[in-house]
């Protein structure tokens, strides 16, 4: 397509998202991203698509109906300095099939970096489904995850615990044990009561002495079916809080997801014998690579590079270039992601 072609497909501006089209964006994202689901992304990501969306989301229209849209959520994410860096987490991108290959997608995410940018955010963030699409507007993979395939079997031979079903009290008990991250993504306790109701996601506690020590989540709508993509806590009651959810759905088999960096949940699963399978843990781009460096580089041993082009990777990894004791203990847990 000529350059001159697309400026004439190209035409239709882009629009803030109103209330008013909340339902009609919603008819097109699950048209577009899950055409045969029983749930709509909408129950999944609520925070970002959800009827109390906390995000910015940009549309499309032709002759009056949305035809793309894109959402992004700003992540605040601490640090052990008592200071924050952002992340623009960016997701529900998608294009009416009547309407793709013209440019659309690509316009909408560029125009949300660029706000993003100009707002002074560090970093955005994304977990692609499409190869190659975002890697065309300067994404590329960054983190370290680790992923283990399970059976509640093997499971019992890990350290026992007191595993009960999540009450709605203890949520506060949640943000407590992940506020011990080093680097946590914030969540207000209304945010947090929102991502721990998502429809099909089961969380267990372990409780030592009445107290919180540890807690898994099992699935998140249709997006995390089967995966445990957040637990907090102690690494070595995991497993025993996996079996419990394994057992209690049914399931033979799941995935549980963490850091590379943290060696006690490695060495509390490769204890029981499951292999560990290194990944990537999102894309990323580098928005205000200065500001990033600033909050960053206090906690980083070694010098950061001077482009923002491979800043990411230098600060938070990348799958089987970067050993994980030279990454700063940084990581998206599941119910944040987009
Ligand atoms: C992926 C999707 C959003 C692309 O929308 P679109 O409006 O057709 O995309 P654009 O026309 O802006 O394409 C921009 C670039 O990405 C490329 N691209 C488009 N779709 C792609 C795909 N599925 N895979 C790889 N590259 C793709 C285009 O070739 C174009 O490249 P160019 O700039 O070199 O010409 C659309 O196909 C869609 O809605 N898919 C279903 C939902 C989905 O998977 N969303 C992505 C969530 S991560």
């Amino acid at each position: 397509m000529t350059a001159e072609t697309e400026a004439l497909l190209s035409l239709q501006p882009i629009e803030e998202l109103q209330p008013g089209s909340f339902d009609e964006a919603r008819q097109l994202i699950d048209r577009c991203m899950r055409p045969e689901a029983d749930l709509s992304m909408s129950l999944d990501f609520p925070l970002l698509v959800g009827a109390e969306a906390r995000a910015r989301r940009l549309v499309v229209r032709s002759e009056g109906r949305i035809v793309a849209h894109a959402a992004g959520r700003l992540l605040r994410v601490a640090t052990p300095a008592r200071r924050s860096f952002a992340l623009f987490d960016i997701g529900a991108v998608c294009t009416d099939p009547a309407e793709r290959g013209r440019g659309h997608a690509r316009r909408l995410v560029t125009e949300l970096l660029q706000e993003a940018r100009l707002a002074g955010v560090e970093a955005a963030i994304l977990w692609a489904e499409v190869e190659g699409f975002y890697e065309k507007l300067g994404f590329a993979p960054a983190g370290l995850e680790t992923r283990f395939l399970i059976e509640p079997r093997r499971l019992g031979l890990g350290q026992e615990a007191d595993v009960w079903p999540l009450r709605q009290q203890e949520i506060p008990d949640l943000m407590r044990l992940r506020r011990q991250d080093a680097f946590p993504v914030r969540r207000s306790l209304d945010e947090a009561r929102i991502l721990f109701n998502i429809p099909r996601c089961e969380t267990r506690v372990a409780l030592e002495g009445g107290r919180v020590v540890a807690y898994a989540s099992l699935g998140k709508g249709l997006d995390f079916q089967g995966v445990i993509s957040e637990w907090g806590g102690v690494p070595e009651l995991v497993p025993a809080l996996a079996r419990d959810l394994m057992l209690e759905f049914g399931l033979e088999q799941a995935m549980v997801m963490g850091p590379t960096w943290d060696r006690r949940y490695l060495r509390a699963f490769s204890a029981l014998g499951f292999t560990p399978e290194h990944t990537d843990m999102a894309m990323m781009t580098v928005l205000n690579g200065r500001r990033l460096r600033q909050a960053l580089q206090p906690h980083f041993e070694q010098p950061l590079p001077a482009g923002d082009e491979d800043l990411a990777e230098a600060l938070f990894g990348r799958s089987g270039l970067t050993p994980p004791d030279r990454v700063l203990p940084f990581f998206v847990w599941g119910l944040d992601s987009v």
